[in-house]
């Protein structure tokens, strides 16, 4: 059976993969490249949009009390101020006195075996000078300062004189700051969820590991206002902790590479009352794949405070009250990123060696391939041509490939994860049956194509 996978650094390979096969390439490469940015090649923009289309399936298609919202990335300052952004949103920076490269000053005494819980930002300092610390190039250090996360951009047309605002940080104001809109227009029931996809920014000191910190990247978010009486005895919160668990393992990662981890009360974000992570079992470590968190009052309160509009939502028994918060907010590409590790294989398949993304076949960016078996038989071609077009109508994500010899063919399809191929042969021009592929086995079976497009839906389906 397989192995996971053989020498050399994992997350190297993967990301030479993602760009050989046109998953994912650096942003602005040609440029040499803008730290902290992916570009999502024609497979990895696919891969994308089936986790979207599976998060909308579990958070939203299938429920009755989750509303969809798309607000803008752009927003008012005082959004951020209310927030709590601009004050807490914060990492400790240190810079190479020579190079000027910046540094997480947390990271860098966590390398050094020092427990940063707890320390403030002149303790941090003071350990550094205790342990005489340099950068990684050898060089001293500044004193740690704080550092804001937010990106700012400057809008209106006065050159000089342009308005400064954030990019947003987090999704999650752009819902908290329409939540009377959706109230006023839907009247919905507590306990009622907001639900919503989009791109976040964020000015991270030191980017790295791929996709896993970026400075601009998706996040899948549901906001769900509930009551104390609703969440008494914490059912809400271990409610949406069990569905986003669910949910992750629903990518096909095994059960044995996720866990949950409470977040000690130093570690939690202004806003959170409390706040659990599911985290990833990476090459370089256990890492925040998603977090449910509790917001509490926090955002209605402070948008109601500043913005002077009330927040408040009224009973059926005309009580007005500021709805409590659960959120579950992950990120997109970090669910990709783990997605594609855990796919990614090296084994053997009838004495070859091979490289094999086990996607769950619903994930697969691409479900089937169809191929002739010789690409110099006019007639096979055509017959070929006529399933490939057939499959395509009914299954989109239906590639067409006649290049190298099948063992080529089936090897470019285990590298991107094609969980089915089909091979039209000399036998489907007398009986109208190809031969279907399955990926992780190389098991071999003969489809009628009458039921070709049913047969495949239905692994897919059951997948
Ligand atoms: N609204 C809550 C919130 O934004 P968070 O824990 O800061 O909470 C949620 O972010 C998720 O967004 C994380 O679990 C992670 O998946 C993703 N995320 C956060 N920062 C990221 C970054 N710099 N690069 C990639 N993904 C990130």
């Amino acid at each position: 059976m397989a192995t996971k996978e053989s020498s050399g650094d994992p997350m190297e390979k993967l990301v030479a993969l993602c760009k050989r096969r046109g998953f994912i390439f650096q942003g602005s490469e040609i440029y040499g490249g803008l730290a902290g940015t992916w570009d999502y090649g024609p497979l990895g923009a696919l891969l994308n949009e089936n986790i979207k289309k599976y998060w909308r399936h579990t958070f939203l298609d299938t429920r009755e009390d989750t509303y969809l919202l798309d607000a803008s990335i752009m927003m008012h300052p005082q959004v951020w101020k209310a927030s709590g952004h601009t004050e807490g949103f914060t990492d400790p920076l240190v810079e190479d006195k020579v190079t000027h490269k910046r540094y997480r000053a947390d990271h860098l005494l966590e390398e050094q075996g020092v427990d940063v819980h707890d320390l403030s930002l002149e303790e941090m300092g003071k350990k550094m000078a205790e342990l005489k610390m340099k950068s990684p190039e050898g060089n001293p250090l500044t004193e740690p300062k704080i550092f804001n996360l937010l990106v700012e951009a400057g809008i209106g047309a006065v050159e000089g004189a342009k308005e400064k605002v954030y990019l947003r940080g987090e999704i999650t104001q752009g819902v908290q700051v329409n939540f009377k809109n959706v109230v006023d227009a839907f009247h919905p029931k507590l306990p009622f969820g907001i639900a919503q996809i989009g791109k976040a920014f964020r000015n991270e000191i030191v980017p790295g590991n791929f996709l896993f910190r970026v400075r601009e990247f998706e996040q899948m978010e549901l906001q769900y206002y509930i009551t104390p009486e609703i969440e008494e005895g914490g059912r809400q919160y271990e409610y949406w902790k069990g569905v986003s668990m669910h949910w992750y393992q629903g990518l096909g990662i095994s059960a044995e590479r996720l866990r949950f981890r409470q977040h000690e009360a130093h570690e939690r974000a202004h806003y959170a009352k409390d706040a659990w992570d599911i985290e990833y079992h990476t090459p370089f470590g256990w890492k925040e794949a998603w977090g449910i968190h509790h917001r509490g009052d926090w955002d209605l309160a402070r948008h109601q405070e500043h913005s002077g509009v009330p927040m408040t939502y009224t009973t059926d028994s005309g009580e007005k009250i500021l709805p409590w918060i659960i959120e579950t907010s992950g990120g997109l590409g970090r669910a990709l990123l783990f997605t594609m590790l855990d796919a990614y294989h090296e084994d053997e398949i009838g004495g070859e060696k091979r490289v094999v993304l086990r996607f769950k076949p619903s994930i697969a960016p691409i479900k089937v391939a169809v191929f002739p078996l010789l690409k110099n038989k006019p007639e096979l071609v055509a017959k070929a041509r006529s399933v490939y077009e057939a499959l395509k109508k009914e299954i989109p994500e239906t590639l067409w490939d006649d290049n190298g010899n099948i063992g080529k063919r089936y090897r470019r399809q285990d590298e991107i994860g094609t969980p089915f191929c089909i091979t039209v042969d000399f036998d489907t021009l007398e009986n109208n049956s190809v031969t279907v592929r399955e990926r992780d086995s190389g098991a071999q079976e003969r489809v009628a194509l009458a039921e070709l497009s049913f047969y495949v839906q239905e692994k897919i389906r059951h997948s």
